[in-house]
């Protein structure tokens, strides 16, 4: 015999006396909302996935052959003979490839960092190398210069039809201030370079520079200067740079922005803060369809992202900020839009070492994001968990062929930092993400984020069609 339990207190779904639907008629309509959702999100994804497929059969002849899987195998070489002695002393732990790319004197540095000898030059007639891109290797400007624009983004200008590629000047010797700092340069200062094809480049100089005597400038050579992101500002007629400014010990965690009538400067350094009074390192500025830009930062120690929109003239933040990822710990952010929808690609928080990207959609800039999984395909499993020996700083639409991208990283090299090289590989945006999402009864709302990786790969003929 079933007891009743008198000291039970009545469940605020209880329906009125006589009626016996309470709970379990709470419960049904539950599964009824759920259920209605599910078809909707149903119908959603699969209108996304036609206007998809559409989207992917007008561009098919575009990029089919940039999508392709391209496999890459890389040894790790045998271990280096050492004395029976040394080896007691010392026993060597495995390698892994990642301490490959890492070990200065290893023997397969000419992997990662290949040399002068292949380097990428416009400027001979390369016959069938023209126009392709060599992600790693070194890539020469037009007058035979390394190019130097690290964490760098790109601008382009219709009134001009000119690409403009900024980024950090890092050529000069790299050290540690003191024991536990990371791998510096002094700051140089913020190049420009200027192309109408994305591969030969023209050195415009240096647009914003380095501070050589006034030690309480912000940037003074030996403080930190680092992601130069520019924008133009329809109303004001301007160009402006916003910058992750700091000193050696990245403790000043701070913003820099600079502004110029022109794209290829001079930039006039305006000041730095702290935006909405948070920790700002790792940095990037986006600038929406509607005018409306945003600054998105790494903030309480590097452990999330803040976003939020800028002053009408771009020149400070508003008070709106939403925080976003919190406790993912991501930096390096890279943020574009497709189709309504905002995507960002993300790194990890490692140094200058490579790490897993990630990449993350929103239906608002603003949140809620949402994680979907690694974008990188092709290579291997350690070229996919290290972002191809990577870590994003921009992600470049290619005007004329919807849903293609171009995926901008630096490998690093923290030995020598202003060695280190441009990792451009083509981004796609189509089919179902691999990831269930967080939000959405595990359906995926959006559609996948691919990074593809190429030894060697140039854009579609079609792009150039349209040039
Ligand atoms: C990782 C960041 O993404 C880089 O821009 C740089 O700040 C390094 N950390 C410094 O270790």
């Amino acid at each position: 015999m079933r007891m009743r339990n008198k000291h039970r207190r009545p469940t605020p779904f209880r329906c009125s006396a006589g009626s016996r639907c309470s709970l379990s008629a709470v419960v049904w309509s539950l599964v009824g909302c759920v259920l209605i959702l599910h078809l909707y999100s149903l119908v959603h994804h699969r209108d996304g996935v036609e206007e998809d497929v559409l989207v992917r059969l007008n561009r098919l002849p575009l990029i089919r052959e940039l999508e392709e899987i391209e496999e890459e195998t890389i040894q790790i070489p045998p271990p280096r003979k050492r004395s029976p002695r040394a080896e007691k002393r010392r026993p060597k732990r495995p390698t892994t490839l990642i301490d490959e790319f890492l070990d200065e004197n290893s023997q397969i540095r000419h992997l990662f960092f290949p040399g002068l000898r292949t380097a990428v030059d416009p400027r001979k007639e390369a016959g069938n190398d023209s126009l392709y891109f060599y992600p790693g290797r070194i890539w020469l400007d037009t007058d035979g210069n390394p190019i130097q624009a690290h964490g760098g983004g790109i601008l382009y200008v219709e009134r001009y039809r000119t690409y403009y590629w900024y980024g950090e000047n890092k050529d000069g010797p790299t050290y540690h201030a003191h024991d536990k700092a990371p791998a510096r340069v002094d700051i140089i200062g913020v190049s420009c370079y200027s192309s109408k094809d994305l591969w030969t480049w023209k050195n415009e100089g240096i647009v914003l520079a380095g501070e050589e005597t006034n030690l309480t400038h912000d940037l003074h050579k030996l403080n930190v200067l680092e992601r130069p992101k520019v924008i133009y500002n329809d109303k004001t007629g301007k160009y402006v740079m916003w910058m992750h400014v700091d000193d050696a010990n990245y403790t000043k965690a701070s913003v820099g922005i600079a502004v110029s009538e022109y794209p290829t400067g001079p930039f006039e350094y305006l000041y730095s803060k702290r935006p909405h009074g948070f920790e700002s390192r790792d940095m990037t500025i986006f600038k929406d369809d509607d005018g409306v830009a945003y600054l998105i930062y790494s903030s309480e120690d590097n452990s999330e992202l803040h976003i939020g929109p800028l002053t009408d003239d771009y020149l400070d933040v508003t008070h709106a900020m939403r925080r976003v990822l919190v406790g993912k710990h991501r930096e390096a952010p890279a943020l574009f839009k497709y189709q309504g929808t905002y995507y960002m690609i993300t790194s990890g928080c490692t140094g200058w070492a490579p790490n897993e990207a990630l990449a993350h959609a929103a239906e608002s800039i603003m949140g809620q994001w949402e994680t979907m999984g690694n974008p990188c395909l092709g290579g291997n499993k350690i070229f996919r968990d290290t972002t191809f020996f990577a870590q994003s700083t921009y992600v470049l639409p290619l005007p004329g062929l919807p849903g293609s991208f171009i995926f901008m990283a630096d490998r690093w090299n923290p030995a020598d930092l202003r060695n280190s090289r441009y990792m451009w590989l083509p981004l796609t945006v189509g089919g179902a993400a691999d990831v269930p999402l967080e939000y959405n009864f595990g359906f995926p709302l959006w559609s996948r984020v691919s990074i593809y990786w190429h030894r060697r790969w140039r854009l579609p003929d079609r792009w150039w069609a349209l040039q």
